[in-house]
């Protein structure tokens, strides 16, 4: 059964043109293969206040946009065009190349409102890095959700409580977005050898200790409290199963993926393998050879 083994605090940053994001510290060097978790506000902004990021590149892994409140406009090099509502999830592999722009929807822009969503970067393997590029979309009304026993779950990647996901990932991935109410449980059955970790953004969850094994004192010390609040991350164990209490009304993430054991070089929106690889992404950007 998974544990807490490392709880990780979030930061408050500006991202792309000016936004709020909560950015757990370090996240990049935590855990494989999820190089990037931004929580959007929530933010509140009056008419034609709301940022996004105008037109910017990615190579070497994927962007998953996940929108909770507000409404943005996306548009990419590849000629792909459209809106995210609330609930709506768009899983952009940028692969070799990708030029695009996410900003606020031209109808919020003139009502403004509350923003709220994740986006999240996982990683590809070496031999993807430079597959051609793709884009798939979950509408709110098409992506499987279930509801029992006080628990509420959207599977944007993954299974979930007999419930899967129609997103092709290129690796095996898990993303589910789970609503808790006070005392529900939820016993999530992850591959023993994935990653995991979950990001708690409202209330406060306990992560089951049954059969726990007793806390290697080399490597952590001292015990990890199994509690996670609002704006913690919790790095998982290894382990087939996952146990989750909800001490209160709760709202969370679980991620799940694939350790990639390779070198990462990353800087800005490129994340490859090598420096090398990186300068030739800029290079290539410069010369107007990043996409074709
Ligand atoms: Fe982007």
């Amino acid at each position: 059964m998974r544990k807490v083994i490392q709880i990780v605090p979030t930061q408050s940053v500006l991202e792309g043109g000016g936004f709020k994001v909560r950015r757990p510290y370090s996240m990049g060097r935590l855990l494989s293969p999820f190089l990037l978790l931004d929580e959007m506000g929530p933010n509140v902004t009056g008419p034609g206040e709301a940022v996004g990021a105008p037109w910017h590149p990615h190579r070497g892994f994927e962007t998953v946009t996940y929108l909770l409140d507000g409404k943005m406009q996306h548009e990419d090099s590849a000629g792909n065009k459209g809106e995210l509502n609330p609930g709506d999830v768009q899983w952009m592999t940028a692969g070799r190349g990708i030029i695009h722009s996410e900003l606020p929807h031209e109808e919020f822009q003139k009502t403004g409102g509350r923003t709220h969503g994740f986006q999240i970067w996982v990683n590809l393997p070496k031999e993807h890095k430079m597959m051609e590029p793709r884009y798939q979309e979950l509408s709110a009304s098409e992506s499987p959700t279930i509801e029992r026993d006080g628990v509420w779950a959207r599977v944007i990647a993954g299974e979930c409580m007999g419930v899967s996901s129609s997103i092709n990932t290129v690796i095996p991935i898990s993303l589910i977005h789970v609503k808790m109410e006070e005392n529900a449980e939820l016993t999530q059955k992850l591959d023993s050898q994935l990653n995991s970790m979950i990001y708690v953004f409202s209330g406060k969850v306990t992560i089951y200790k049954e059969n726990r094994v007793k806390e290697n004192p080399k490597i952590f010390g001292f015990g990890i409290k199994q509690e996670l609040d609002d704006g913690e991350l919790g790095i998982l164990s290894k382990g087939n199963e996952l146990k989750i209490r909800s001490n209160e009304n709760s709202e969370f993430l679980i991620l799940a993926g694939p350790e990639l054991d390779e070198p990462i070089a990353r800087y800005g929106p490129f994340v490859m393998n090598t420096r090398e690889e990186v300068e030739q992404a800029f290079l290539d950007y410069q010369n107007g050879t990043f996409v074709s």
